[in-house]
């Protein structure tokens, strides 16, 4: 690691995230490789909001999920082409004030009648065209059923403003099973091709997110070029081949973040080494690992081993609860206070789905670094004690 970035990360007064834009790049180099030239890639931002801008000019779009993400892109200039506005719960006010200056030139997602009915009435209210993709469910509290969908296909007509640009389909993440995808794009398939045989529709395009798959722990690697060669075949197989967004971000994100987080103390009860750090389960959270059931790539700063380890630490976040337990049964280089533990594959969901507020400690600094070696801080440790803080405003 670059030693200014190593002593900065040292010295910083709170746990760090940092992330690398030259290696997003290359995994997004590395993810159009592997798939069919003509499909497009999309950046679901809710994997990770800081990379944003670094990811933007990678990708032909991003998916928005929410006000305070529609805000972060506007923020940072995002094109409204780029974006597809999607959200089981598109706040009303939001919507409006999204599309009423007529200035939106992205796509808007329909998850249910009433919400395609609400596009329907701003776009006449306000006499702009808007473009929608209705999102298919998967069976779950997400999208329409194929009737529903169906139904707003086959009454099209009454909408002019609305031009239907196809259909959005998620099924979940962390997906490794090739016989999963086959069987969702054989539905996928057979779904557009009753929409053009029944109601005269070909969709132009079909969004579909991956959920593409991340290895975290040891003992869990996965052969990814294999399994983005087999989901390539299937989407070459397909006989409604409208073009084709994929969806993406734990798969784009996870490899270019990495958490570091300070040894703040150490100590044995009852023969169990303990380390402990200034993070926790409020910073970082990786898919499935509960209670630190699993083991995600920790190394720490500047150490490598020299002799055999025999220590087998836990190693517990700085919140007052048992279940702060970061990793189990790790064997390190010889520690001290102060030294950094550096936890990989970070750039995904890790920093947002911890408890950021339990306990009203510190969040972590943010650095974002460029392959010409710049470094900047996207984000001051944050002062969480102001949203914790009541405010005691008198309503009644
Ligand atoms: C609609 C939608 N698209 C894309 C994604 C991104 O999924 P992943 O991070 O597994 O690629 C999600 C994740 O929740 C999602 O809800």
């Amino acid at each position: 690691m670059d030693a200014f970035l190593e002593q900065l990360i040292k010295e910083s007064p709170t746990a760090a995230y940092v992330f690398d834009a030259a290696v997003l790049k290359d995994r997004m180099a590395f993810l159009r490789k592997a798939l069919p030239q003509d499909i497009a890639l999309c950046y679901a931002v809710k994997a990770n909001t800081f990379i944003i801008k670094e990811a933007e000019p990678l990708v032909e779009r991003l998916e928005i999920c929410s006000p305070g993400e529609a805000a972060v892109c506007q923020a940072l200039d995002v094109d409204s082409r780029k974006m597809v506005i999607s959200g089981v719960y598109k706040t009303p006010a939001f919507i409006e004030q999204l599309v009423s200056g007529g200035t939106f030139e992205g796509i808007l997602t329909a998850e249910s009648p009433l919400q395609y009915a609400m596009f329907c009435r701003l776009a006449s209210q306000y006499h702009i065209p808007l473009r929608v993709l209705l999102r298919l469910t998967n069976n779950s509290q997400f999208g329409m059923d194929a009737a529903a969908v169906e139904t707003i296909v086959r009454e099209r007509e009454q909408h002019p403003l609305i031009t239907l640009a196809g259909i959005q389909y998620f099924s979940g993440t962390q997906k490794t099973s090739v016989g999963k995808y086959a069987r969702e794009l054989r539905a996928l398939d057979s779904f557009l091709q009753k929409l053009r045989d029944s109601y005269g529709y070909t969709a132009q395009e079909l969004e579909y997110g991956t959920g593409f798959p991340v290895s975290y722990f040891a003992g869990e690697e996965l052969d990814e070029s294999a399994l983005l060669q087999e989901f390539s075949a299937l989407l070459n197989g397909m006989t409604v081949r409208p073009k084709i967004i994929l969806e993406i971000g734990r798969s784009i994100a996870a490899a270019c973040g990495t958490y570091y987080t300070h040894i703040v103390d150490i100590k044995e009860n009852k023969g169990q080494a303990y380390a402990l750090t200034d993070g926790g389960m409020h910073h970082i959270v990786y898919f499935g690992q509960s209670m630190a059931m699993k083991q995600p790539y920790v190394s720490v700063l500047g150490k490598t081993a020299e002799a055999p380890i025999e220590t087998f630490w836990t190693v517990c976040g700085s919140l007052c609860t048992m279940n702060d337990i970061m990793v189990k049964q790790l064997q390190l280089p010889p520690i001290a206070i102060g030294d950094v533990l550096c936890f990989e594959r970070a750039g995904a969901y890790c920093m947002t789905e911890g408890l950021s507020l339990f306990l009203t400690r510190e969040l972590p600094a943010v650095y974002i670094t460029r392959a010409d070696g710049t470094v900047y801080q996207v984000r001051r440790p944050f002062d969480v004690q102001s949203l914790n803080v009541p405010v005691y405003e008198k309503i009644k």
